[in-house]
C-alpha cells in the first residue's frame, strides 16, 4: 500500500507576504488545495498526511479543509521547526503502515503529475528508495567564498533533486531518527536514507515540478495551468 506526507508547515521567509506561500491564491484557489487534488487524484494513495504549522491551522482548515475538492483520505499533523522535523512528524504518523511505502512531497511543488507519482510508486516498490530528479542542463561551479571558483562539475553527472521521494515506511523512520540523533541536517530525505548505506534510484521528475518560491513562481505556474488546459 501507499500513503503520502505533504509537507507544508513552512513560514515562507523568503516570500514578502503576511498569507505563507501554500495557501496563497494560484487561479483562485490555494497552492496547497492544488497539490492535495493531485494525491487525492491518485487512488492507490490511501492515506494523505498534510504537516501543517501550528500558527496556520486556522487556514488550513477553513481554507483548505473545507474546500469542496479537498478532504478525502487526509489526515493532518503539526510539523517543527525545520523541514526534516516536519516530515518526521509526518511519516511517524504512519508507523502502523511500517511495512508500506509513502510518498514524501513538498507542499509547495503543486504541478506535480500523475505520471511522476505512478513512476515514484513504480520505483519504489522494486528499490525501497526514490528520489524524483532533473538532470541538470547548467554547468555547475563550486565556491567556498561566494567570488572564484574552486572547481566545476561534470554536469553529466549532476541531477536537481525534486519531491515525490519515495520509500519504504520502516527505512525512512530509520533513516529520519537516525540524522536527528546525530544531528545531521538534510534538505532532502533522500540524502537521509542515502546516510544509511541504502541505495536511492533517481527517478524523472519534471521541469514543471518546480518549488513555488518567489512571486514570480506563481506567475508561472498560473501561465502553465492555462497553457495545460488549452
Ligand atoms: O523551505 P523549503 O523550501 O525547503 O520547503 C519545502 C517544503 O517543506 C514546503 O512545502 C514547506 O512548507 C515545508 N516545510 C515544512 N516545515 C518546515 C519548513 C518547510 O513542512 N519547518
Amino acid at each position: 500500500m501507499y500513503h503520502a506526507v505533504i509537507v507544508a508547515a513552512g513560514t515562507g521567509e523568503r516570500m514578502d507576504s503576511l498569507v505563507p506561500k501554500q495557501y496563497l491564491p494560484v487561479l483562485g484557489k490555494p497552492v496547497l488545495a492544488h497539490t492535495l487534488e493531485v494525491f487525492q487524484d491518485a487512488s492507490f494513495i490511501q492515506n494523505i498526511v498534510v504537516v501543517i504549522n501550528p500558527h496556520h491551522q486556522k487556514i488550513f482548515q477553513e481554507g483548505i479543509l473545507k474546500s469542496e475538492n479537498v478532504g478525502k483520505r487526509i489526515q493532518w499533523v503539526y510539523g517543527g521547526d525545520t523541514r526534516q522535523k516536519s516530515v518526521l512528524a509526518g511519516v511517524t504518523a504512519l508507523e502502523e503502515f511500517s511495512e508500506d511505502y509513502v510518498l514524501i512531497h513538498d507542499g509547495v511543488r503543486m504541478l506535480v503529475s500523475h505520471d511522476i507519482l505512478k513512476r515514484c510508486a513504480e520505483a519504489v516498490r522494486e528499490y525501497e528508495a526514490a528520489c524524483c530528479a532533473v538532470p541538470c542542463v547548467d554547468t555547475l561551479k563550486v565556491t567556498s567564498n561566494g567570488r572564484t571558483i574552486d572547481h566545476s562539475l561534470d554536469r553529466n553527472t549532476v541531477w536537481r533533486a525534486q519531491t515525490p521521494q519515495a520509500f519504504r515506511i520502516s527505512l525512512a523512520l530509520k533513516a529520519l531518527r537516525k540524522a536527528e540523533e546525530e544531528g545531521f541536517h538534510g534538505t532532502d530525505d533522500a540524502s537521509l536514507v542515502e546516510r544509511t548505506g541504502h541505495p536511492v534510484v533517481l527517478v524523472p521528475g519534471s521541469e514543471d515540478n518546480f518549488k513555488i518560491t518567489t512571486a514570480c513562481d506563481f506567475l508561472r505556474a498560473e501561465e502553465l495551468i492555462r497553457w495545460m488546459n488549452v
